[in-house]
């Protein structure tokens, strides 16, 4: 059987009051795939979250973090005091991060690298703007992503990478890539991977796709041999929606 994860980004939304609904909402659906779930919160909101999940499978996390211990880097959140809450994953080079936050190749690297000798999943995303896909330059450019973010992290560690392919022009706009264009790349990646590694690595990988995925489009995305779960956006605030989501993963 396939490996499957649903992963929800909920950005910058949710205060903790909606977030504790959120969960019980969720819990109280009694979904039978629980261990293939997770939520990536803001910082308020995880050590609750993760309170709140108590006694369940779904895993938890964070949308960024330092690639350093600790010290002077006012402001940020380091992979210890992740690992103190017991966050399960976290996402790294969201392109919201690459675009307003100048996130590089370079920090996603080095993140990556901390998170996996931590223990906690990293969640990797890649994709292309609309621009380089209309010149078809995607699979160069997500392969260039991949070359560098990959860069001196072992065969086994690799592995335990998840990647998530998301298209920027797919991310909030309603226009979601067709299950062909995610599939295609989703492979591609997946070749990608096999080929600065090998094909028992590539083959293991888990690979999401990300990019206006819906409870109305996310059955005929998740069949699709090469995507392994989506990452979610807007349609993970609603425990309706998500959960919906997470159903139609399990009915696989
Ligand atoms: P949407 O599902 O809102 O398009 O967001 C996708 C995304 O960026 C998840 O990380």
């Amino acid at each position: 059987m396939k490996k499957i994860l649903i992963a929800g980004n909920w950005k910058m939304n949710k205060l903790s009051a909606d977030a504790e609904e959120f969960i019980k909402e969720l819990r109280a659906k009694n979904l039978p795939n629980e261990k293939d779930i997770c939520i990536l919160a803001p910082f308020t909101l995880i050590a609750g979250v993760g309170e709140a999940l108590e006694g369940s499978e779904i895993g938890f996390g964070a949308q960024n973090v330092h690639f350093e211990e600790s010290g002077a880097f006012t402001g940020e959140i380091s992979v210890p005091m992740l690992k103190e809450l017991g966050v399960t994953h976290c996402i790294v080079g969201h392109s919201e991060r690459r675009e307003y936050f100048n996130e590089t190749d370079d920090t996603v690297n080095r993140k990556l690298m901390a998170l996996l000798a931590a223990g906690i999943t990293p969640i990797l995303c890649v994709g292309e703007s609309l621009e380089v896909r209309e010149g078809g330059g995607e699979q160069t450019f997500v392969a260039g992503q991949l070359i560098a973010d990959f860069s001196g992290i072992s065969a086994s560690d690799a592995a335990k990478i998840v990647i998530a392919y998301e298209p920027i022009w797919a991310i909030g706009t309603g226009r979601t890539a067709t299950p062909e264009q995610a599939e295609e790349m989703c492979a591609f990646i997946r070749g990608v991977l096999s080929g600065i590694y090998d094909m028992a690595t590539g083959d293991s990988l888990m690979i999401l796709y990300g990019g206006s995925m819906k409870p109305g489009n996310a059955k005929e995305l998740l069949e699709k041999p090469d995507i392994n779960g989506g990452l979610i956006g807007g349609a993970s605030l609603k425990a309706d929606d998500f959960a919906a989501i997470a159903e139609a993963a399990a009915s696989l």
